[in-house]
């Protein structure tokens, strides 16, 4: 079906683009810069740079980053890596696939891993002498960045290693600091390029810090339909740790240092095709632009939509935190007669994730209950948000959201 409003439209996104990535490809294919070339390392550097950590290693994919992050820290056999119940199931795989064993909990009503739950697991694990805890994988889901000043603070507290899955939320920030602001002064700097920045709210002095840029490293995706998507597969870590850095660089490349030519050890093949580094590396520029039309479309749809009591929109009282709404994910107490409705008259909507992947037989996964991520999947529904939309559609979608709660 052609959708009058799809979901996103990767065509009119490449004809916006189409004079710089069409050069970037020619570049890359008429000199035959192919596999690790000049074009991977600028938007490593780009990348590092726009993050605010001192390295960036281009892999294969988001999933690539967690699992390289997770080996990079030693994690295998017998330990145990905290996960939210609400994610794509590449979170939990990646532990897995490691060997080690995930620990799934709730998220709360931001569709964040929820901190106290957190905190009432670990201590019952201590109590019960259970606890083999050694990381914690926070996912930035949608664009909003899970509590990270919290998270940083348990992670000291129980020694553990934090992995950001920030594979949804390139560009978004938190202030580092637990004080709760005054909202007449809200932290909502739209510009993300500026690292580090310290603001004066109520006469001190926080820093903004960004996502990807707070754990032993950050995970990015560049999966196509992501803020900053690529022409297939990508992916990325970011740290400031040499070492891991290193690691990466040379696992991604079957283990070996490519001057020396010596392998360090078993490794894989998941390096980021220079190909999509060189568009990517086109595409990052325009971020910090299109973070702008993403935030102005989710201010489009609240003034619109917030006054339907049925409909949680995306929007939280937390000033600390910045969103980039790579998402805007609505939750409908109707359900699938909302998002069937909105499909029906044309609007293509996402319902990720119906069931929870941790309720899907093979991955053999313990189902402690988990009432906050089985009630949001019964209600979610993200509506089409990207920057090739145009204010027709946008009012289009509104209307029709509009007219399902007015029948
Ligand atoms: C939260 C989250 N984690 C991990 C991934 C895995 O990324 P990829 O599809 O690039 O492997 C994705 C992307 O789909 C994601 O959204």
């Amino acid at each position: 079906m052609a959708y009058k409003v799809p979901f996103v439209e990767p065509a009119k996104l490449y004809r916006m683009l189409k004079d710089e990535l069409d050069a970037a490809y020619f570049e890359c294919m008429s000199k035959g810069d192919l596999i690790d070339r000049g074009q991977l390392k600028s938007f490593e550097e780009n990348l590092a740079k726009f993050v605010g950590t001192k390295y960036a290693v281009g892999l294969n994919s988001g999933y690539d980053a967690l699992h390289m992050s997770l080996r990079a820290a030693g994690i295998g056999p017998g330990d145990e890596v905290i996960v939210p119940a609400h994610t794509f199931v590449a979170t939990c795989s990646a532990v897995v696939n490691v060997g080690a064993t995930p620990v799934l909990v709730d998220v709360g009503k931001d569709f964040n891993i929820d901190c106290d739950k957190v905190e009432e697991l670990i201590e019952f694990k201590i109590k019960h002498s259970t606890f083999n805890i050694k990381a914690i994988i926070p996912v930035h889901l949608s664009g909003w960045m899970a509590d990270m000043v919290r998270i940083m603070e348990i992670a000291e507290k129980y020694n553990l290693v934090v992995i950001e899955d920030a594979c949804q939320s390139l560009g978004s920030s938190m202030i580092n600091c637990n004080a709760e602001l005054k909202e007449d002064k809200p932290f909502n700097n739209p510009d993300p390029t500026i690292q580090n920045l310290t603001f004066n709210i109520q006469n001190s002095s926080y820093q903004k810090k960004m996502a990807g840029a707070w754990g032993l490293t950050g995970c990015w995706s560049f999966y196509p339909f992501k803020i900053l998507g690529g022409y297939g597969d990508g992916g990325a870590i970011t740290t400031n740790d040499p070492d891991v850095a290193l690691f990466a660089t040379r696992m991604r490349y079957n283990g070996e240092d490519r001057e020396t030519g010596e392998y360090h050890g078993h490794g894989f093949t998941c390096l980021l095709d220079n190909l999509q580094a060189a568009f990517l590396d086109v595409k990052l520029r325009y971020l910090p632009s299109w973070i702008i039309r993403r935030k102005s479309i989710a201010e489009r749809y609240r003034a619109a939509l917030s006054d339907i009591p049925d409909l949680l929109l995306p929007h939280y009282d937390d000033p600390r935190r910045d969103h980039v709404y790579q998402n805007y994910t609505v939750r409908s107490k109707q359900g699938n007669e909302f998002s069937e409705y909105l499909k029906k008259n044309g609007v293509e909507v996402l319902t990720q994730f119906r069931k929870p992947y941790y309720k899907h037989e093979a991955l053999k996964l313990e189902d402690r209950g988990f009432p906050e991520t089985e009630a949001l999947s019964r209600e979610v529904c993200s509506l089409p948000m990207n920057v090739e939309i145009d204010d027709e559609q946008i009012e289009y979608v509104i209307k029709v959201v509009r007219k399902f709660y007015d029948k």
